[in-house]
């Protein structure tokens, strides 16, 4: 568990600006908050308005292209969500994986283009069920991240968070169990501090996401080498993605 969790929001392709209410509230929340880092990735469209209407969270892109811009029509560059007020980007999740056939090159080099940008980045991984059930998922997820990193990353420490989502928990309602969890990020921590060394690979954050709620959160977040969680679902409403934030909030409690 990290000192400080870091709580983020992915609201994938939901929101119009009737939803900025929703962000407003989880940003008047998060000022009394101060122990938990907040963050929302809403789509888009919604950068620039929550960035400008929001005080205390982060806010972030959930994808960019790996060029700065030209004759991409449809796409959005890394330079461009910074523009918009982005300070991070969600990159190489699995409905990106599968829905656009994003591969690990792909990713890693979307990932060098948003590190260029000065955005941090949320790189997730995760295994399908086939791989869980072959006791292949660490493998798996290494693999996958080990191939989805950019060659060099300068001074990466907090620029970059590791998301492990095991494909079969997102929006299942089931999440992995605690043990899984925390066997998983304690793998990828031995590769974090293997590639880039014990200052860096303990700095980099490992969060978890896949139907994390109100429910589950403390027990998650309170895990070994678990630093935050992402939020798919449970982030639409501020009522229920606070509730996690508390959550979070009650575990740094907790342990002082
Ligand atoms: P979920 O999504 O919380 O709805 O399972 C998590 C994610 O895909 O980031």
């Amino acid at each position: 568990m990290a000192s400080r969790p870091f709580i983020v929001g992915n609201w994938k392709m939901h929101g119009t600006r009737a939803m900025l209410s929703e962000a407003r509230a989880i940003d008047r929340a998060a000022q009394r908050l101060m122990q938990v880092e907040i963050a929302l990735a809403p789509p888009f469209t919604l950068i620039h308005p929550v960035r400008r209407e929001a005080e205390q969270i982060g806010v972030g892109a959930q994808d960019c292209h790996p060029a700065d811009g030209g004759a991409h029509t449809g796409d959005i560059s890394a330079s461009m969500v910074a523009d918009a007020g982005a300070g991070f980007v969600i990159l190489g999740h699995s409905e990106r994986r599968e829905g656009h056939g994003e591969k690990d090159k792909l990713i890693a080099e979307k990932a060098a283009a948003a590190f260029g940008a000065g955005l941090k980045v949320i790189l997730c991984c995760g295994e399908p069920m086939e791989k869980r059930e072959a006791g292949k998922a660490v493998d798996h997820v290494l693999r996958q991240l080990k191939a989805s990193l950019p060659d060099t990353i300068e001074e990466v420490g907090e620029r970059l968070t590791i998301a492990y989502e095991p494909i079969w928990a997102i929006g299942s309602g089931e999440a992995a169990s605690i043990e899984d969890i925390v066997a998983m990020h304690t793998a990828i921590r031995e590769f974090l501090v293997k590639t880039f060394g014990e200052e860096d690979g303990t700095a980099i954050r490992i969060i978890y996401g896949g139907s994390v709620n109100a429910e589950n959160a403390a027990e998650i977040i309170a895990g070994d080498e678990v630093n935050g969680a992402l939020v798919g679902g449970a982030s639409l409403s501020a009522e229920s993605f606070m509730n996690i934030v508390l959550a979070a909030q009650d575990v740094i409690n907790n342990q002082s």
